[in-house]
């Protein structure tokens, strides 16, 4: 379909819109089912309820607009959604699995805040009072949502990652006998900040080749 105008390019979007929404409902339960987390898992699930309701929204935009109602299959989330498939079927500790559950969530966000930011914004130019301000409520609770992924990875699956690390095989196995400690330069030993221990335990198992291969 030629897009010639403004209006074209705006209902060309609103069915990408439309066939992501549809995609995710689908994946999402697949996502809260792989999550170990609760709060993770819970999140998924409240999304899923959320994202049902945002279908429900993108059809009352249709109809405002009085455009007929359909999806065009929107490739980039079918291949965010086969990349999130890929990681869960990795063989990784749980608390490393919610971490990459979280990052695949946090792409798809940024994609649908990408395309009801520019579809909000079509609207408003082209004088569609209405459907801007439904597409308005959709982006706040994409945004809500990627807000809410950000504080669980912090909160939650850093901290996970730092404790399955602390009780499993990284544990060193044996306490040396203490020394007394040489005198140090000027400037103190190198202690590590919480960060750069969380992101030590976050450090995968050396298996099958490079971890920065994915
Ligand atoms: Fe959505």
């Amino acid at each position: 379909m030629a897009l010639k105008s403004l209006q074209d390019l705006f209902v060309e979007e609103l069915k990408d819109l439309y066939s992501a929404e549809k995609q995710l409902v689908k994946a999402l339960p697949e996502m809260a089912k792989a999550a170990s987390a609760p709060e993770l898992r819970a999140a998924f699930e409240e999304h899923l309820v959320v994202t049902r309701g945002q279908v429900v929204r993108l059809d009352q935009v249709f109809e405002e607009l009085g455009i007929v109602r359909k999806a065009k299959k929107c490739r980039a989330m079918a291949g965010l959604i086969e990349e999130g498939e890929e990681l869960m079927k990795e063989d990784m500790r749980p608390a490393i699995l919610d971490a990459a559950l979280i990052v695949a969530a946090q792409k798809v966000e940024h994609y649908e805040i990408a395309g009801y930011g520019s579809a909000r914004t079509f609207a408003r130019l082209l004088g569609a009072t209405r459907a801007a301000e439904l597409l308005q409520l959709t982006l706040d609770e994409e945004g809500e949502a990627d807000k809410k992924l950000t504080g669980l990875a912090c909160a939650l699956v850093n901290l996970q990652a730092s404790e399955e690390s602390t009780n499993g095989e990284d544990k060193p196995k044996k306490r040396a006998p203490r020394r007394k400690a040489p005198a140090r330069a000027a400037g103190g030993s190198p202690r590590r900040s919480p960060p750069q221990a969380a992101a030590e335990a976050a450090r995968p198992r050396q298996r099958n080749g490079a971890a920065g291969e994915r």
